[in-house]
């Protein structure tokens, strides 16, 4: 499924900006090009603008949108078949993401962000930008050449965008040139070759010291899901050893210094089961996601399900936008629940356990009409407010009638019985601890201790009665500082004879099993996002983001946040240590033996830098070492970027990693730098290695390792987030 004409030859980078005769053009001068239409929102655009151009002549498209408004043009037919896509664009790095639709079956292409193309966008000057199909900046995915694609839109982000854009083109073809992009030691005798374009692999060579190593075959293939890149492997006939090594191909020279071999050992014989539920996602976007990452559970939950109305599928947004209505993202629960338990994977439904649920589609809480000094308002219905007066205080919620329905136990129950689908599990709702917030409009008192219990109760209870086998899950509490207090605040915890919030949470239900006799919770659930941040994305937020794993496990590892220096934030021991699953897993013995625990949200904190992944695969390997028992990503991770790899990694395609852990001991442990995980499966060894540090190679001596055959994956790597990825090509050596 190449687009038409993807021409692989030799050629200079002046090729790729020439035009054909077949290209398609969009704008040049003036006016769109005859068949293109209009379709932008909330822009202030003029299509003759004439203070800035490219070019030396005519006139350019100055683009004026406001927040997550765009420029957006459809063609009268189909565009099939381009190879990509080519525009001029000046303005201060206006923030834009790009993105291709199909209007005819709703179909959109992966989104590329302007910044993907270049960093270096200023006012004055034009920059010709280019997007090729075949490798969309950021992904390296591929547009589907047979899609009805009719329509392409600029979106600005939150604070909208300022721009000129001019000589838009639709090109019929890309000239690659040829590229080594880099060369990496993957296993004692196989090293990875990237390249693109139609390069000469004749001319490789490796040496180790200054001494050439022999080269006993070489294979290449095109990944399925990146075709841009291919991948050579190349096979040695001799291993590695410690020293200075380099491939040399064509004009390019790769080297890094192999460090010291670390030395360690794997014990296949201490070992515990890894539940296969830690490998979730919320809201898988389709059937073939789940089964390309191999998806074991699948969360409906997030702010949003807490205004879930069963009868239309309405819902409302809360505080993330406006409190406005409308109609349920993922369509009916339902027939969500049978979709994705068709395409393989357990489902984890959320049960609204508030006194309302959205009651249509078009209603919001706080009118203009009603309150017109609010502290801003939604920049696509002007008479929907934030609920905040500017001086950030809340406005005083209208009767919730207006836009919700009422909400109770009965509802619950009769809309769980009647499921055609049934859930393996339920959660009983969402955050709801931070609802006078999230959901100020229906419940604008701060929820307590006794409030949240008495809510998980009785929908734990309607729960179980409408479906007797369902797992119940509870209370998905939002972070740190909530597992130990309430929203009232440290006079809720005095009232409760100083107890944390969760601790006395899990005895309270402990308590109510031993006197009625029947189980209501089976999973401790929390939402965990790291502490710390790293958004500023810079050197060290990337290395902070890839130490954070270990506040999942590690008693000695003071928290990089406000938890490591602002402590006491509650009566716990070892307080600036989060610790998080051995601290929970004590929590549980003590207070409720049995629990589960479940992480029904948590995030690497980057989705799209090849960090997060790196993350994620941490974090996988930890979950199922320290024996977490249901997790899902918050929220869905793109199938093409770095957390979709990591998954891919793990359950891609039908390979899966383990279904038991076993013993890694290391001599030197570096838990910043580097995370080995070892498990079994039918009587199979795997290991997952991740380097957070891919500048210098890392290189192990691993005893009990049998000799044997082994298939080995990768991603990542010096030649960007590079998708290594075999689908289901068996990459089979021997490990002697
Ligand atoms: C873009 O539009 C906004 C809202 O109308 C206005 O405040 C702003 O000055 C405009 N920006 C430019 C550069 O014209
Ligand atoms: C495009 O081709 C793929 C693979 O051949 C196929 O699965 C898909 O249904 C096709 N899509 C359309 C819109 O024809
Ligand atoms: C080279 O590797 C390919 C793919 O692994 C394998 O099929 C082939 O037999 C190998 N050739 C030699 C000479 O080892
Ligand atoms: C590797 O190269 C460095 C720098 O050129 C040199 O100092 C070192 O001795 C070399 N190591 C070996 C093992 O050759
Ligand atoms: C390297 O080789 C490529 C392809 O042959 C050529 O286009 C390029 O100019 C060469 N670069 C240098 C620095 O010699
Ligand atoms: C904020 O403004 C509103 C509306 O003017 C007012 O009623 C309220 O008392 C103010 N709150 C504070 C804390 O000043
Ligand atoms: C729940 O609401 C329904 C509809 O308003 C009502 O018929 C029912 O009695 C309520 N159930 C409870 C337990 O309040
Ligand atoms: C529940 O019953 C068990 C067994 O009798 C007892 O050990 C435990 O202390 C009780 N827990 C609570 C919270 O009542
Ligand atoms: C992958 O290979 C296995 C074993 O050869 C086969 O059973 C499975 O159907 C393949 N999966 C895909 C997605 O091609």
């Amino acid at each position: 499924m190449f687009p038409k004409r993807i021409l692989l030859q030799l050629a200079t980078l002046v090729a790729l900006f020439s035009a054909t005769e077949a290209d398609l053009t969009i704008y040049t001068d003036s006016a769109l090009a005859a068949g293109w239409e209009d379709w932008s929102w909330s822009s202030v655009i003029n299509y003759a603008s004439t203070d800035e151009f490219a070019g030396t002549s005519g006139s350019s498209i100055s683009v004026n949108s406001s927040a997550y408004a765009a420029l957006s043009v459809k063609l009268e037919g189909t565009f099939p078949g381009y190879a990509g896509l080519r525009f001029d664009i000046a303005g201060a790095q206006p923030d834009l993401s790009i993105f291709i639709q199909s209007t005819g079956d709703n179909d959109q292409s992966p989104t590329v962000d302007l910044s993907t193309l270049s960093n270096t966008i200023v006012d004055g000057t034009f920059s010709s930008l280019l997007i090729n199909f075949n490798d969309l900046p950021g992904t390296g995915a591929q547009l589907s050449s047979n899609d009805s694609w009719d329509r392409i839109t600029f979106q600005a982000g939150g604070n909208g965008a300022f721009y000129h854009i001019d000589n838009i083109v639709l090109v019929e073809e890309i000239v690659i040139p040829p590229l080594f992009l880099s060369a990496e030691p993957i296993l004692d005798h196989i090293v990875a070759v990237t390249t693109q374009g139609a390069v000469d692999l004749s001319t490789i060579s490796v040496s180790l010291n200054g001494n050439a190593v022999k080269i006993v075959n070489t294979t290449t293939y095109v990944p399925v899901d990146t075709p841009s890149q291919t991948i050579t492997y190349l096979e040695l006939g001799s291993n590695f050893d410690q020293g200075n090594f380099s491939v040399t191909a064509g004009n390019t020279t790769f080297s890094a210094v192999l460090p010291a071999v670390q030395y360690g050992s794997v014990v296949q014989q201490v070992s515990k089961p890894i539940n296969p539920h830690i490998y979730g996602v919320n809201f898988p976007t389709s059937a073939s996601y789940i089964q390309h990452l191999g998806v074991t559970i699948s969360r409906w939950g997030g702010n949003a399900v807490t205004a879930y109305n069963f009868q239309g599928d309405f819902t409302n947004a809360g505080n993330d936008w406006y409190f406005e209505n409308r109609a349920a993202d993922d369509g009916n629960a339902d027939a969500w629940l049978g979709w994705v338990s068709g395409a393989g994977s357990d489902t984890l439904l959320t049960v609204p356990a508030l006194d309302w649920v959205a009651k249509d589609t078009t209603s919001f809480s706080y009118p203009a009409t009603i309150y017109p000094d609010q502290a801003g308002f939604d920049p696509y219905n002007s008479d929907a407010g934030n609920g905040q007066f500017p001086n950030g205080s809340w406005v005083p919620p209208l009767p919730q009638s207006n836009v919700y329905k009422s909400w109770n136990t009965s509802l619950a129950k009769q809309w769980l019985s009647n499921l055609a689908n049934k859930p393996l599990m339920v959660a009983i709702d969402n955050e709801i601890e931070i609802a006078s917030n999230t959901h100020q409009d229906m419940h604008p008192d701060p929820i307590g201790y006794d409030e949240e219990l008495a809510r998980v109760i009785s929908f734990a209870t309607a729960a179980k009665e409408a479906l007797p086998d369902v797992l119940v899950v509870a209370p998905s509490t939002c972070s740190w500082w909530y597992y130990w207090t309430s929203e009232i605040g440290y006079t809720d915890n005095a009232a409760h004879y100083n107890i944390d919030f969760l601790p006395w949470f899990l005895a309270q239900m402990k308590a109510q099993e031993n006197s009625t006799g029947t189980r209501l919770i089976d999973y401790l659930d929390l939402h965990y996002y790291f502490q710390a941040d790293t958004s500023a994305n810079d050197d060290a937020a990337k290395a902070l983001r890839l130490r954070m794993t270990r506040s999942l496990w590690d008693t000695s590892y003071v928290d990089e946040s406000w938890v490591g220096t602002s402590a006491p934030q509650n009566h716990q021991w070892n307080p600036t240590a989060i610790s998080l699953i051995p601290r929970f897993q004590i929590l549980i013995d003590q207070n409720y033996p049995g629990m589960k625990l479940s992480i029904s949200e948590w995030s690497s904190t980057d989705d799209t830098d090849i960090t997060g992944g790196l993350v994620t695969v941490d974090v996988l390997g930890l979950f199922g070492q320290y024996g977490v028992d249901s997790s899902t990503y918050w929220a869905t991770p793109d199938e093409m970027g770095p957390i979709g790899l990591a998954y891919w990694l793990y359950r891609g395609y039908g390979t899966f990693f383990a279904s038991a852990t076993a013993q890694v001991n290391l001599a030197t442990p570096l838990p910043d730098t580097q995370g080995v995980y070892a498990g079994t499966q039918d009587g199979k060894l795997s290991l997952v290695i991740v380097n957070k540090n891919p500048d210098v190679p890392i290189s192990f001596y691993l005893a009990n390792v049998p000799t044997d055959t082994y298939f080995v994956r990768h991603f990542g790597g010096q030649a960007g987030v590079a998708k290594w990825q075999a689908s289901n090509t068996s990459r089979l050596w021997k490990i002697a």
